[in-house]
Protein backbone atom coordinates (compact mmCIF):
# COMPACT_ATOMS: atom_id res chain seq x y z
CA UNK A 1 0.00 0.00 0.00
CA UNK A 2 1.67 3.65 -0.86
CA UNK A 3 2.15 5.81 1.68
CA UNK A 4 -0.49 8.00 2.41
CA UNK A 5 -0.97 11.66 3.77
CA UNK A 6 -2.92 11.87 6.95
CA UNK A 7 -6.71 11.96 6.46
CA UNK A 8 -7.70 15.90 6.25
CA UNK A 9 -10.70 16.72 7.54
CA UNK A 10 -12.56 20.12 5.76
CA UNK A 11 -15.46 21.27 7.56
CA UNK A 12 -18.00 22.48 4.79
CA UNK A 13 -19.40 26.01 6.08
CA UNK A 14 -22.56 25.50 4.28
CA UNK A 15 -23.94 23.52 7.29
CA UNK A 16 -22.13 26.65 9.55
CA UNK A 17 -24.52 29.70 10.95
CA UNK A 18 -24.60 32.33 8.21
CA UNK A 19 -25.45 34.71 10.37
CA UNK A 20 -21.89 34.15 12.32
CA UNK A 21 -19.28 32.90 9.69
CA UNK A 22 -15.89 34.68 11.44
CA UNK A 23 -16.90 33.24 14.48
CA UNK A 24 -17.39 29.55 12.81
CA UNK A 25 -14.43 29.37 10.85
CA UNK A 26 -12.73 30.05 13.96
CA UNK A 27 -14.35 27.81 16.16
CA UNK A 28 -13.80 25.05 13.61
CA UNK A 29 -9.93 25.23 13.54
CA UNK A 30 -9.98 25.72 17.58
CA UNK A 31 -11.98 22.41 17.45
CA UNK A 32 -9.18 20.63 14.85
CA UNK A 33 -10.29 21.27 10.80
CA UNK A 34 -7.58 20.59 9.18
CA UNK A 35 -9.23 22.73 6.19
CA UNK A 36 -12.32 24.91 5.91
CA UNK A 37 -14.45 24.01 2.85
CA UNK A 38 -16.23 26.87 1.67
CA UNK A 39 -19.41 26.87 -0.77
CA UNK A 40 -19.99 29.13 -3.36
CA UNK A 41 -22.44 28.41 -5.02
CA UNK A 42 -24.48 30.92 -7.91
CA UNK A 43 -28.07 29.41 -8.23
CA UNK A 44 -26.83 29.16 -11.81
CA UNK A 45 -24.83 26.10 -11.70
CA UNK A 46 -26.31 24.82 -8.88
CA UNK A 47 -30.21 25.49 -7.53
CA UNK A 48 -29.24 27.07 -4.78
CA UNK A 49 -27.03 30.61 -3.87
CA UNK A 50 -24.85 31.39 -1.35
CA UNK A 51 -22.30 33.78 -1.01
CA UNK A 52 -19.55 35.63 -3.58
CA UNK A 53 -15.68 36.44 -3.35
CA UNK A 54 -16.25 39.28 -0.91
CA UNK A 55 -17.51 37.10 1.53
CA UNK A 56 -14.63 35.09 1.07
CA UNK A 57 -12.57 37.81 1.45
CA UNK A 58 -14.57 38.77 4.74
CA UNK A 59 -13.98 35.39 6.06
CA UNK A 60 -9.66 35.19 4.85
CA UNK A 61 -8.63 37.02 7.91
CA UNK A 62 -11.18 34.22 10.33
CA UNK A 63 -9.45 31.22 8.56
CA UNK A 64 -5.62 30.60 9.80
CA UNK A 65 -4.87 27.72 7.83
CA UNK A 66 -6.09 26.35 4.35
CA UNK A 67 -9.49 28.41 2.80
CA UNK A 68 -10.79 25.48 0.31
CA UNK A 69 -12.91 27.75 -2.16
CA UNK A 70 -15.28 25.27 -4.19
CA UNK A 71 -17.00 26.98 -7.13
CA UNK A 72 -20.47 25.39 -8.13
CA UNK A 73 -20.31 28.71 -10.50
CA UNK A 74 -20.98 28.36 -14.54
CA UNK A 75 -19.79 30.08 -16.29
CA UNK A 76 -16.52 30.05 -13.81
CA UNK A 77 -13.60 31.58 -15.87
CA UNK A 78 -15.26 35.54 -15.27
CA UNK A 79 -14.36 34.53 -11.11
CA UNK A 80 -11.07 32.71 -11.01
CA UNK A 81 -9.24 36.38 -10.06
CA UNK A 82 -11.91 37.66 -7.12
CA UNK A 83 -11.39 34.48 -5.62
CA UNK A 84 -7.71 34.33 -6.16
CA UNK A 85 -7.49 37.88 -4.68
CA UNK A 86 -9.73 36.94 -1.84
CA UNK A 87 -7.24 34.84 -0.27
CA UNK A 88 -8.65 31.32 -1.30
CA UNK A 89 -6.09 29.00 -1.32
CA UNK A 90 -7.47 25.92 -2.90
CA UNK A 91 -9.56 27.19 -5.78
CA UNK A 92 -11.72 24.31 -6.80
CA UNK A 93 -14.08 24.62 -10.21
CA UNK A 94 -16.28 22.10 -11.62
CA UNK A 95 -15.32 19.50 -15.25
CA UNK A 96 -19.15 20.40 -15.75
CA UNK A 97 -18.89 24.16 -15.49
CA UNK A 98 -17.44 25.02 -19.38
CA UNK A 99 -16.22 24.12 -22.62
CA UNK A 100 -12.06 24.97 -21.76
CA UNK A 101 -11.36 23.30 -18.29
CA UNK A 102 -7.51 22.63 -18.76
CA UNK A 103 -7.50 26.61 -19.62
CA UNK A 104 -9.49 27.04 -16.39
CA UNK A 105 -7.44 25.11 -14.08
CA UNK A 106 -4.14 26.63 -15.99
CA UNK A 107 -5.74 30.32 -15.24
CA UNK A 108 -6.04 29.54 -11.22
CA UNK A 109 -2.31 28.55 -11.50
CA UNK A 110 -1.31 31.46 -12.69
CA UNK A 111 -2.44 33.09 -10.01
CA UNK A 112 -0.71 31.65 -7.52
CA UNK A 113 -3.58 29.09 -6.48
CA UNK A 114 -3.58 25.39 -5.89
CA UNK A 115 -5.84 23.75 -8.57
CA UNK A 116 -8.96 21.61 -7.69
CA UNK A 117 -11.30 19.62 -9.61
CA UNK A 118 -14.65 18.79 -8.70
CA UNK A 119 -16.50 15.82 -10.60
CA UNK A 120 -20.58 15.93 -10.37
CA UNK A 121 -22.35 11.86 -9.29
CA UNK A 122 -22.92 11.91 -13.27
CA UNK A 123 -19.87 12.60 -14.93
CA UNK A 124 -17.30 10.08 -16.01
CA UNK A 125 -13.72 10.92 -15.24
CA UNK A 126 -12.30 9.79 -18.61
CA UNK A 127 -11.08 13.37 -19.28
CA UNK A 128 -8.83 13.76 -15.90
CA UNK A 129 -5.32 11.59 -17.12
CA UNK A 130 -5.22 14.66 -19.95
CA UNK A 131 -5.65 17.07 -16.68
CA UNK A 132 -3.54 15.45 -14.33
CA UNK A 133 -0.22 17.82 -14.27
CA UNK A 134 -2.88 20.76 -13.95
CA UNK A 135 -4.20 19.36 -10.89
CA UNK A 136 -3.34 19.67 -7.18
CA UNK A 137 -6.67 18.60 -5.76
CA UNK A 138 -9.39 15.67 -7.13
CA UNK A 139 -12.87 17.00 -5.47
CA UNK A 140 -15.33 13.67 -5.73
CA UNK A 141 -18.89 14.81 -5.64
CA UNK A 142 -20.57 12.24 -3.82
CA UNK A 143 -23.79 13.92 -3.54
CA UNK A 144 -25.25 16.04 -6.25
CA UNK A 145 -24.34 19.70 -5.51
CA UNK A 146 -26.65 22.89 -3.92
CA UNK A 147 -27.29 21.39 -0.60
CA UNK A 148 -25.73 20.25 2.49
CA UNK A 149 -27.27 17.41 4.38
CA UNK A 150 -27.91 14.46 1.50
CA UNK A 151 -27.73 11.19 1.41
CA UNK A 152 -24.56 9.72 0.34
CA UNK A 153 -24.29 8.31 -3.25
CA UNK A 154 -22.50 4.66 -2.77
CA UNK A 155 -21.72 4.71 -6.21
CA UNK A 156 -18.96 6.77 -6.48
CA UNK A 157 -16.93 5.05 -4.32
CA UNK A 158 -15.75 2.52 -7.67
CA UNK A 159 -14.92 5.99 -8.68
CA UNK A 160 -12.70 7.10 -6.09
CA UNK A 161 -11.02 3.88 -6.25
CA UNK A 162 -10.52 4.66 -10.02
CA UNK A 163 -9.31 8.33 -9.57
CA UNK A 164 -6.56 7.17 -7.14
CA UNK A 165 -5.36 4.74 -9.57
CA UNK A 166 -4.95 6.82 -11.59
CA UNK A 167 -3.53 9.80 -10.02
CA UNK A 168 -0.86 7.03 -8.02
CA UNK A 169 2.14 8.74 -6.51
CA UNK A 170 1.05 12.36 -7.80
CA UNK A 171 1.06 15.16 -5.16
CA UNK A 172 -2.90 15.24 -6.01
CA UNK A 173 -5.21 14.96 -3.03
CA UNK A 174 -8.25 13.08 -3.54
CA UNK A 175 -11.27 14.78 -1.75
CA UNK A 176 -14.66 13.52 -0.93
CA UNK A 177 -17.61 16.02 -1.08
CA UNK A 178 -21.30 14.97 0.34
CA UNK A 179 -23.03 13.01 2.83
CA UNK A 180 -19.93 12.46 4.87
CA UNK A 181 -20.32 10.50 8.07
CA UNK A 182 -18.85 8.72 10.74
CA UNK A 183 -20.16 5.29 8.74
CA UNK A 184 -18.47 5.67 5.04
CA UNK A 185 -15.08 7.53 6.33
CA UNK A 186 -13.45 4.24 6.68
CA UNK A 187 -14.46 2.73 2.86
CA UNK A 188 -13.35 6.23 1.72
CA UNK A 189 -10.11 6.20 2.86
CA UNK A 190 -9.77 2.80 2.16
CA UNK A 191 -10.65 3.65 -1.02
CA UNK A 192 -7.95 6.13 -2.01
CA UNK A 193 -9.67 9.59 -0.41
CA UNK A 194 -7.28 11.73 1.87
CA UNK A 195 -9.51 14.88 2.27
CA UNK A 196 -13.07 14.42 3.74
CA UNK A 197 -15.77 17.78 3.38
CA UNK A 198 -17.86 17.59 5.71
CA UNK A 199 -20.69 20.01 6.66
CA UNK A 200 -24.03 18.16 8.44
CA UNK A 201 -21.52 15.41 10.64
CA UNK A 202 -19.24 17.94 12.07
CA UNK A 203 -21.88 21.03 12.71
CA UNK A 204 -24.38 18.91 14.27
CA UNK A 205 -25.04 19.63 18.35
CA UNK A 206 -22.99 22.18 18.31
CA UNK A 207 -23.05 26.53 17.69
CA UNK A 208 -20.34 29.56 18.19
CA UNK A 209 -21.79 29.41 21.51
CA UNK A 210 -20.96 25.70 21.99
CA UNK A 211 -18.55 24.61 19.62
CA UNK A 212 -17.21 21.35 21.68
CA UNK A 213 -19.40 19.26 19.69
CA UNK A 214 -17.55 20.39 16.41
CA UNK A 215 -14.22 18.66 18.06
CA UNK A 216 -16.04 15.54 19.06
CA UNK A 217 -17.84 15.19 16.14
CA UNK A 218 -14.31 15.96 13.99
CA UNK A 219 -12.48 13.38 16.26
CA UNK A 220 -15.33 10.65 15.43
CA UNK A 221 -14.93 11.37 11.79
CA UNK A 222 -10.82 11.31 12.22
CA UNK A 223 -10.92 7.78 14.00
CA UNK A 224 -13.38 6.26 11.88
CA UNK A 225 -11.43 7.35 9.14
CA UNK A 226 -8.55 5.37 10.41
CA UNK A 227 -6.65 8.82 10.85
C1 LIG B 1 -22.73 20.47 -1.62
C2 LIG B 1 -21.42 21.01 -1.06
C3 LIG B 1 -20.89 20.16 0.05
C4 LIG B 1 -21.86 20.09 1.23
C5 LIG B 1 -21.39 19.06 2.23
O1 LIG B 1 -23.00 21.10 -2.86
O2 LIG B 1 -20.43 21.07 -2.06
O3 LIG B 1 -19.64 20.70 0.48
O4 LIG B 1 -21.93 21.34 1.86
O5 LIG B 1 -22.36 19.02 3.27
P1 LIG B 1 -22.75 17.60 3.94
O6 LIG B 1 -21.48 17.08 4.55
O7 LIG B 1 -23.78 17.97 4.96
O8 LIG B 1 -23.26 16.73 2.84
ZN1 LIG C 1 -18.39 21.55 -1.38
Amino acid sequence: MPHRPPVKIAPSILAADFAAFGAECRAVEDQGADWVHVDVMDGHFVPNITFGPQMCAALRPHIRGVMDVHLMVAPVDPFIEAFAKAGADIITVHLEAGPHIHRTLQAIRAKGKKAGLAINPGTDIDAVPYLLDQLDLICVMTVNPGFGGQQFIESQIDKVRSLREMIADRPIHLQIDGGVTVDNAASLVAAGADVLVAGSSVFKGGSVTNPAPYGANIRALRAAAGG
